[in-house]
């Protein structure tokens, strides 16, 4: 990896390595991609501010997410599937998060269960859940992730509804993969990978097998999805959720400033500007231009975290400049997973903290707590 030495070099990696279906399924956004495109787009508007002759010898990232030492600041985002970027998927990031001292967070549509990864690693994750119609197993999963001891759950608001990403349509995204030639020519020029998903714990959606009917063979995921999630979901179901999980509650996927100021309400520990990365509304603005609204409006009520379109450290700089508390890196560590297994997410997360050392060092700025508003030229959208 040696030659690898920025998140899109991951990216090519991981292109050449996983099957295509799965590749664009991480890659891709809904619709024509307007607001996968503007989360970067807004994000490289930011320009940094270039300070010279201070003392930057002494410099520190570590930070607190939600009350919890982290070494850097930012956690890996809840992302499904990831057992299909690579075998076993969750577990190598989740290892490869707690290497590097950053929370992971474990999607409710991961391969790996939540039992297969508490048991494979040391330390307590997160687990992201989503708000199936089915209350019972809501509950049975809040149960589980509590069993297993998860330190914080992160309930995600912005998937009521499916977006339609085309390239999976296009592409007959199947979970395991289906057996059309097409998809067997292309899984035969990836052997890594086969070997890798065959000998992992399993190849379909670990935290739902035996409770969903019909999820043994996911022939249209979208189509599933349809059919479970409840797209009923109201503040009130927040306040239940809240009312069975004793832990810390991290509130995902808001845009609007009206929606932080009920967010702030509830009781939770912290919120997620987020607009899924570009996969749910398009033409919903980039998250980098509704963050300072939200701050300024409920920064000092609930922490914020950030998420959308960062590929670098100097990303990460950038959202911690316009009040983010932490971020959330979604494609940048999945590249880095189907690019080198656990090796390759330490290489993302290693990338991004390399980066956002030296830049800070050239903003002069030696401690998260030191970034700020007055570190960026520009303003976001
Ligand atoms: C392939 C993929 C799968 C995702 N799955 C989930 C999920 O299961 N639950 C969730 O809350 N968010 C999910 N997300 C959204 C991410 O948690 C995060 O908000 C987004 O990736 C951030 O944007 P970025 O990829 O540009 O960093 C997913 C994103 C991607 C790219």
């Amino acid at each position: 990896m040696t030659s690898i030495t920025c998140i899109d070099d991951l990216r090519q990696l991981a292109r050449r390595r996983v099957p295509r279906a799965f590749f664009d399924y991480a890659d891709r956004g809904s619709y024509s991609e307007e607001t996968l495109r503007a989360n970067r787009e807004d994000l490289l508007r930011l320009r940094l501010r270039q300070r010279v002759l201070v003392d930057v010898s002494e410099r520190d990232l570590s930070t607190s997410i939600i009350g919890e030492p982290a070494s850097l600041p930012f956690s890996l985002a809840p992302i499904g599937l990831c057992g299909m970027q690579r075998g076993d998927g969750e577990i190598l990031s989740a290892r490869a998060a707690q290497a590097a001292g950053i929370p992971f967070a474990l999607s409710t549509m991961s391969i790996c269960s939540i039992e297969d990864v508490a048991a494979a690693v040391d330390k307590p994750f997160w687990f992201q859940l989503y708000v199936m119609r089915d209350r019972g197993f809501v509950r049975a999963l809040i149960e589980r992730a509590i069993a297993a001891k998860c330190s914080a759950l992160v309930l995600t608001l912005d998937l009521q509804v499916l977006g339609q990403r085309h390239a999976d349509v296009k592409n007959g995204m199947t979970v395991p993969p289906e057996i059309r030639i097409k998809n067997v020519l292309d899984i035969m020029t990836k052997p890594g990978w086969a070997i890798s998903v065959l000998r992992g714990k399993r190849k379909n959606f670990g935290n739902l097998a035996g409770h969903v009917k019909g999820m043994e063979s996911v022939n249209s995921l979208a189509h599933w999805i349809a059919g479970q999630f409840d797209p009923a979901l109201s503040w009130k179901d927040v306040e239940w959720i809240r009312s069975i999980w004793p832990g810390k509650l991290i509130l995902k996927g808001v845009l609007d400033v009206e929606d932080a100021r009920l967010a702030a309400k509830c009781g939770a520990s912290a919120l997620v500007v987020s607009n899924h990365g570009g996969r749910q509304l398009d033409g919903a603005p980039s998250t980098i231009s509704a963050l300072p609204k939200i701050v300024d409006a409920v920064g000092s009520e609930i922490e914020v975290m950030f998420d959308g379109g960062i590929r670098s450290g100097q990303d990460v700089l950038r959202a911690l400049a316009l009040g983010a508390r932490s971020c959330m890196i979604g494609r940048a560590y999945i590249y880095g997973l189907g690019a080198g297994g656990q090796a390759g997410v330490a290489k993302a997360i290693d990338i991004i903290r390399q980066e956002l050392d030296v830049s800070m060092a050239l903003t002069g700025t030696r401690r998260v707590a030191d970034i700020g508003k007055h570190i960026v030229l520009g303003e976001a959208r």
